[in-house]
């Protein structure tokens, strides 16, 4: 992925109609995890807004017919119902800890007023026309299918399952058509555009069939639900189409002087839903707009129960009250290890499971890294009066500095291809290798002679190894767990210094002779797989 100074990774806009379900979280968390590792490799502190050249962005889409049915159906206006609803997500994304530094909202002003700034200059540029439409819509998705994909499903909605219905509108039309080549090339030149491989092949693939001009509007009726969005500019007849108005959120919120630096996005992580909108449509409007396009799409897959993706309308989801009670029983950080290493990151989708979270929380937590610290922690305590001690062999040339070297590489490498899930596990692996090492060399036993000469530099250069690996294991691990990582921190008197680079803080001897080694709390209590699932007995 190329670098560049600045780093604006952006999630989808939710749909207000329906509260935050684990999908929702799971994309958000991601973008936090990528975030939080992006402010760390430029030396800022993993907080919201820890570094300046660093921006994440979430929020919310709001224009959505639904919205104006479901809330009516509660006795509540539009508004109401959003904003009910927009608290929700923001609710479920600080409970996850998440640290996005906007979150947008479309109903918001500063947003309307920039798309009908962008359909007025798409109108003037004629990218933007007045024509007639007829197509299957998609009535739950709000979205016409095409002809080959009505087809392809026995004329159902592809998501739903529903009855597709034929429906003719005058509309405004995107001038879709027109960048078809430019796209094509674009996606070969840059083959980064999009990921992970095989999305890019499957845009790839559809662009081999010729591209339709696409409406951008419906008409105003009657019914309040027509009128629910942001008027197409000079033609109150018209409301500009929910899914067009939603894609600009990702430059409206950025264009400000102050932000548009930011321009163009490095990462819009989205996940395999919503790929067509984000990989053709929204560059081809920036095309038409002369925006610079974003580097990187990255559309992962989805969490799926009983094999069908999860999702509110299906009624096969992990609720934010599930995941609430999860976050109650082993922790915050626990939950978003979990997403981050086990979810649906590539391209093969996740079934979600209480005995994976046990199994992965059991391996990597309680028994990984809670673990390794502790017996580390009380080694130190118990043979060296919890200092550090001074030690004139440990070195770079120390077995476990190589093992580290290579993990701290590979994580490196993942992070530059949004594999973040790798990258966090680089954490695992260094914690693998200490457990190993402690095996092997066993110092409980050195210990024993520690009066012999040479054995007390020996247990001493052990332990500055095993304490320094951990350490950068905890490194790699802390973007996704920043709580729990700042506690063993602060136990261990090595938090990170202002300026220090993820460069810096993997590179081997941070641990100086000297520091105080508080034992503290195990990080992870062990789990017992025979409790029920958390939510099932605890709401
Ligand atoms: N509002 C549109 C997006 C507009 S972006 C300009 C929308 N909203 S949504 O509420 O349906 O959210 C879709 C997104 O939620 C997915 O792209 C994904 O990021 C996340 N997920 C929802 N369900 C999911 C799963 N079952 N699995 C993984 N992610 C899921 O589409």
């Amino acid at each position: 992925m190329a670098k560049t100074e600045h780093f604006y990774i952006s999630t989808p806009i939710y749909y207000v109609n329906a509260k935050p379900h684990l999908g929702h979280c799971y994309t958000t968390v991601i973008a936090d995890v990528a975030a939080r590792f992006q402010r760390l490799l430029r030396g800022g502190s993993m907080a919201k807004g820890g570094h300046g050249s660093v921006f994440f962005l979430t929020g919310t889409d709001e224009h959505a017919d639904k919205v104006v049915t479901a809330g009516a159906a509660k006795g509540v206006t539009p508004q109401a119902w959003c904003d009910i609803h927009a608290a929700e997500f923001e609710k479920a994304f600080a409970a996850l800890d998440c640290s996005h530094d906007d979150f947008i909202r479309t109903t918001q002003d500063r947003h309307k007023s920039r798309v009908a700034e962008y359909i007025r200059r798409l109108q003037q540029s004629r990218d933007i026309y007045l024509g007639d439409y007829t197509g299957w819509y998609d009535p739950g998705q709000e979205e016409y299918v095409t002809e080959t994909a009505a087809k392809e499903h026995n004329y159902l909605s592809p998501v739903s399952g529903q009855p597709l219905v034929k429906r003719t509108e005058r509309n405004y039309f995107f001038r879709l058509s027109a960048y078809q080549d430019r796209l094509i090339e674009h996606m070969q030149r840059n083959p980064e555009s999009v990921l992970p491989e095989a999305r890019r092949n499957e845009v790839l693939g559809r662009l081999r069939q010729p591209l339709q001009d696409i409406p951008v509007s419906r008409a105003v009726g009657d019914d309040p639900a027509s009128r629910w969005g942001i008027l197409m500019p000079d033609d109150p007849g018209h409301r500009i189409y929910v899914w067009i108005d939603a894609l600009f959120n990702y430059l409206s919120a950025m264009d400000t002087p102050e932000r548009r630096a930011f321009w163009p996005a490095q990462v819009h992580l989205i996940a395999k839903d919503i790929l067509w909108f984000h990989a053709v449509i929204w560059p081809a409007m920036l095309m038409a707009l002369g925006e610079a396009l974003p580097r990187v799409l990255y559309a992962h897959s989805w969490w799926v129960m009983g094999e069908r993706k999860m999702s509110k309308s299906l009624g096969n989801f992990v609720s934010i009250e599930d995941l609430a009670a999860y976050a109650e029983r082993y922790g915050v950080d626990a939950v978003r290890w979990f997403l981050a290493t086990q979810g649906p990151l590539g391209a093969t989708d996740s079934e979600w499971s209480y005995s994976k979270f046990v199994e992965v929380y059991n391996a990597d937590l309680a028994n990984g890294i809670g673990n390794s610290t502790s017996r580390v922690g009380n080694m130190i305590a118990k043979y060296f009066d919890g200092v550090l001690p001074e030690c004139a062999s440990s070195g770079p040339d120390r077995p476990l500095a190589g093992a580290c070297a290579q993990a701290v590489t590979a994580s490196m490498a993942s992070l530059d291809r949004f594999e973040i899930d790798e990258a966090c596990r680089g954490g695992i692996r260094m914690v693998t290798a200490v457990d190993g090492y402690i095996n092997q060399t066993e110092p409980f036993r050195l210990a024993k002679r520690i009066g012999e000469p040479g054995v007390r530099e020996q247990l001493a250069a052990i332990l500055t190894d095993c304490a320094e690996a951990l350490r950068i294991a905890s490194v790699l691990m802390a973007p996704a767990m920043p709580t729990k990582m700042a506690e063993l921190w602060r136990n261990w008197n090595c938090a990170p210094k202002s300026g220090e680079t993820l460069a810096d803080l993997c590179t081997w001897g941070g641990m100086r002779p000297g520091t105080k080694i508080i034992k503290g709390d195990p990080l992870f209590m062990r789990a017992d797989p025979a409790l029920p699932e958390p939510g099932a007995v605890d709401s």
